[in-house]
C-alpha cells in the first residue's frame, strides 16, 4: 500500500485542557483557569490546544472557547459533536481546526468514534460551511478501513484515530491484545495517509503507551490531555508537558 505522508515528520503534541475545567466547574469558582493552563502549556512547547465544548458543558463552557480564541497563538482544536448549535459556534469563532467526535451524554468520556460511514450524506453537508470558513475538519474515528474510506469521502482533511482500546488493554496487562490493536492502528493510519488524509491519535495517552503510538510514522498529531492535566498535579503542568514531549521525540528518533 502506498504511503502519503502528509506532513514533515515531526509529531505535534496537541494538548487538552477540558479537565482544568473539570476541576473548576467542581467548586463553581473560576479557578483553575484553563486559560492559564493553555497559555502555560504553549509556553512548555504544545503545538496546539485542544478543547470540547460538550453539549451539557460539564467541563469547558463557551466562555472558555471564546477566550481561547482571543488569547492562543498556538492553533486551537475545537472539539465538539456533530450539531447544529455547535456548527453555528465553530462558524462564529473559525478556529483552526474543528474535531467531530461522538457525544452520549451518559458517558463519562468520548467512548468510541464517530460513525461517519452511516451519516455519510448529513456529513458531507456538515462539513461543507466549516470548510468554507476555513476550519481544518477532522472526523475522531475507529481503525475500521469504512470509517477512514468514509471520511475522506466527506472531505474531511483529518481523522483522528481512537486508541482508548490499546490503552486499556495495555493497562489492563492484555499485552497481546494490545499489540494487535497497535497493528491494527498502524495499519489504519497508513491506509488513512494513503488517501491523503491527515492522521491524528489521541485518548488514553500517557507517559507509559505514548511511544509505541508516536513511533507511527504516519501520525501528524496526539491529543492528550486527562493524563496530562492529572499528572501536573504531581510536578506541575509545564514539566509534564515536557516530559510527554520528550518521550515523543524520542518515539521518532529526535530525542
Ligand atoms: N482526542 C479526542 C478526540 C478526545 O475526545 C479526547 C478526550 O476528550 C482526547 C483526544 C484526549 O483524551 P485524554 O483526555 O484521554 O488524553
Amino acid at each position: 500500500m502506498k504511503t502519503a505522508l502528509t506532513h514533515d515528520g515531526k509529531l505535534r503534541l496537541g494538548v487538552n485542557i477540558d479537565h482544568v475545567a473539570t476541576v473548576r466547574n467542581a467548586r463553581g469558582s473560576a479557578w483553575p483557569d484553563p486559560l492559564r493552563a493553555a497559555l502555560l502549556a504553549e509556553t512548555a512547547g504544545a503545538d496546539g490546544i485542544t478543547a470540547h465544548l460538550r453539549e451539557d458543558r460539564r467541563h469547558i463552557r463557551d466562555a472558555d472557547i471564546e477566550a481561547l480564541m482571543a488569547a492562543l497563538t498556538v492553533p486551537l482544536n475545537f472539539e465538539c459533536a456533530a450539531t447544529a448549535e455547535m456548527q453555528a459556534i465553530a462558524l462564529r469563532h473559525k478556529p483552526h481546526a474543528v474535531c467531530l467526535v461522538p457525544e452520549k451524554r451518559e458517558e463519562r468520556t468520548t467512548e468510541g468514534g464517530l460513525d461517519v460511514a452511516s451519516d455519510q450524506n448529513r456529513l458531507t453537508e456538515y462539513l461543507i460551511s466549516l470548510r468554507e470558513a476555513g476550519c481544518r475538519v477532522s472526523m475522531f474515528i475507529g481503525h475500521d478501513p469504512h470509517q477512514i474510506e468514509a471520511s475522506a469521502r466527506i472531505g474531511a482533511e483529518i481523522v483522528e484515530l481512537h486508541v482508548g482500546l490499546y490503552s486499556d488493554l495495555l493497562a489492563e496487562g492484555h499485552t497481546e491484545l494490545a499489540q494487535r490493536e497497535l497493528a491494527a492502528l498502524h495499519r489504519s493510519a497508513t491506509f488513512a495517509s494513503s488517501l491523503g488524509l491527515e492522521v491524528h491519535a489521541g485518548h488514553g495517552l500517557t507517559f507509559d503507551n505514548v511511544e509505541a503510538i508516536a513511533a507511527i510514522p504516519e501520525l501528524a498529531e496526539l491529543n492528550i490531555g486527562h493524563f496530562l492535566i492529572g499528572e501536573a498535579i504531581f510536578r506541575g503542568l509545564g514539566p509534564a508537558i515536557e516530559e510527554m514531549r520528550r518521550r515523543m521525540d524520542l518515539a521518532r528518533g529526535m530525542a
